[in-house]
């Protein structure tokens, strides 16, 4: 029996009944409007809150990344945020088309201070709240919901009576309520609550007013919230008088999800974190909200083009680290470890270059990592991999590009050193296990002297070979003809020691060694047995390549006999 038998009390969420509900059947066809929440309730929730200077890094890298609506604290909460807003505002940091966003709980002198700290700025949205769920008027302000109802709806009339003199000023200042603990309000409750204040407010269609709907404390799923949100949304008197937008955290670990299905819903605007940093298990994610948008081919109007600069902003300041599997940004999300997902990626970059369609279609990489400033390599190779991975690195890393054929070998070779290790390795691990066991390996035999001689008659030519090569202490000469330099180079062997293999294929690129441009080549040799082995040569003379493959390769059969006795 299971020893979690504490569940039973636990009370379940109760859902809203709505008929007909359409948000299913919904897309999200463009973006909300995005407000970082970082400054605030990112801040708030860091074990040692950003310091002035890492906050207007924060706030330089949302301008850049082009978040329009950026709440950049709690002034009124403490003389550190009070001097941080200030400082925003007197020291030109906010562009003009870039509006701040103020916090404050619906209380009379917390009002009154916010509007001291936002003097002299030019776009603001003065953002306040106060808590409407069941059980926050249960048990933390023992109220009922017109006391409740009357905090907001005061509050709503002081700031529109503060806010005259500054509009006339020419801020261009805007409202924003929220019913805190939204998703655990009762719906025809909250869309009372929320009607009265934009009626205080006097919202109108021309000067709309936020109504930011928080799950402040997520407890259900994404649909029962989309449920709530589009009872609310039908529900609600003056809809063309609001805009709504969306607050998610992220308890149950749906937060992306909830905001998705609110959007679906009719949320027209969304208020999140970057790598989803918030109180608790964080605000919603605006990375990976915005990018699974740009996944479906719909512009987020966010620019993560270089998502590794902004995560070491985002660690820096916040003193977080982003793991590795975080949607986008984590270390480990454009590796793949499997040796099938492997193949499959290597095929999906090779159909894309064949088929030229400019779509993106390869399998197990949502998202081309380049579109994030990022690389699908290194392919991280552990014992799990298969032979693509590490011709891929060879490939796209080093520029080696093995026939088909020889993949398993040198795939083998990878997963014996995985195994012996215990652990992944790197690209330069893959390279150096390459050089020693192909492009490293000239004994026993060497080829210590050589030279050609081709004389062409008509169509045809011929090529002489002679050799001087030399095995453990003896040195022997050999020479030979043939209708090219590899045919020459077998008739020269023949009958000697080393004239045990029949050649099946061979293959042979340019690759640039810095300035330099070298011949490599890859020859597979087959013994009596009727086993393979290849053999890898570079060299900056395309005739000697192949010899030097073919020495390699039957060098590593030798080798390797000489281990088995
Ligand atoms: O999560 C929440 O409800 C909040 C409000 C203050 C909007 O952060
Ligand atoms: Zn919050």
């Amino acid at each position: 029996m299971s020893k979690m038998n504490q569940y039973k009390k636990y009370i379940p969420f109760k859902p809203q009944p709505i008929e007909n509900r359409t948000w299913p059947d919904n897309l999200i066809t463009k973006a909300p409007v995005w407000c970082s929440v970082d400054l605030r309730d990112g801040n708030q929730s860091l074990i040692d809150p950003m310091n002035r200077q890492e906050k207007l890094e924060f706030f330089h890298t949302l301008v850049d990344i082009g978040v329009k609506e950026i709440e950049i604290g709690f002034p009124s909460a403490s003389e550190t945020e009070y001097e941080i807003c200030r400082e925003l505002i007197e020291g030109g940091h906010i562009p003009d088309d870039v509006t701040i966003q103020v916090l404050v709980q619906a209380r009379p002198h917390l009002i009154r201070k916010t509007f001291e700290a936002i003097a002299g700025a030019k776009n603001v949205i003065l953002h306040f709240y106060n808590s409407t769920s069941t059980l926050q008027r249960k048990v933390v302000f023992n109220m009922d919901c017109d006391g409740i109802t009357k905090i907001a709806t005061d509050a709503a009339d002081l700031i529109y009576e503060m806010a005259q003199p500054v509009i006339a000023g020419g801020m261009n200042l805007r409202y924003e309520y929220s019913p805190e603990s939204f998703m655990g309000t009762e719906m025809d409750y909250a869309v009372e609550i929320c009607q009265a204040v934009l009626e205080h407010l006097h919202a109108t269609a021309e000067n709309k007013v936020i109504l930011n709907l928080p799950t402040t404390v997520e407890n259900c799923m994404p649909n029962q919230f989309a449920d709530e949100l589009e009872y609310f949304i039908r529900k609600l008197p003056s809809r063309e008088c609001a805009i709504i937008s969306l607050h998610p955290h992220n308890d149950r670990g749906t937060g992306v999800a909830t905001t998705e299905a609110g959007l679906l819903a009719g949320a027209e605007r969304v208020e999140a974190t970057l790598f989803g940093n918030g109180e608790r298990t964080g605000n919603v994610d605006m990375v990976t909200v915005a990018m699974n948008m740009y996944t479906q081919g719909v512009d987020p109007e966010l620019d993560f083009s270089n998502i590794n600069k902004i995560r070491d902003m985002y660690e820096r300041c916040t003193k977080m680290r982003v793991p590795e599997r975080q949607p986008y940004v984590g270390d480990l999300v454009f590796t793949a470890f499997s040796g099938s997902h492997q193949d499959a990626i290597n095929k999906g970059f090779n159909y894309m270059e064949t088929s030229g369609t400019g779509l993106w279609e390869v399998p197990y990489l949502p998202i081309d990592p380049t579109d994030l400033g990022r690389e699908y390599e290194p392919v991280r190779i552990n014992s799990q991999s298969g032979k693509g991975g590490a011709a891929f690195i060879m490939n796209h890393k080093f520029g080696y590009d093995m026939p088909k054929a020889m993949h398993p070998e040198f795939g083998a070779i990878v997963q014996a050193e995985t195994e012996r290790l215990g652990t992944e390795l790197k690209a330069d691990a893959i390279y150096r296990l390459f050089k020693e066991n192909y492009l490293d390996v000239d004994a026993p035999y060497r080829l210590i002297k050589h030279s050609f001689e081709e004389q062409t008659m008509g169509e045809t030519s011929v090529v002489t070979f002679w050799g001087t090569i030399q095995i453990d202490e003896t040195v022997f000469t050999v020479h030979g003809e043939g209708n090219g330099p590899i045919d020459a180079f077998f008739n020269a062997i023949h009958g000697q020691k080393m004239d045990k293999f029949r050649f099946i294929d061979y293959k042979e690129h340019a690759i640039s060694d810095g300035s330099d441009s070298m011949a490599v080549a890859y020859v597979q040799l087959r013994d009596r047995e009727g086993k393979d082995v290849f053999g890898v040569g570079i060299s900056h003379n395309i005739n000697l390549a192949p010899l030097k493959a073919i020495l390699c390769a039957i060098n590593r059969a030798k080798i390797a006999r000489r281990k088995e006795k």
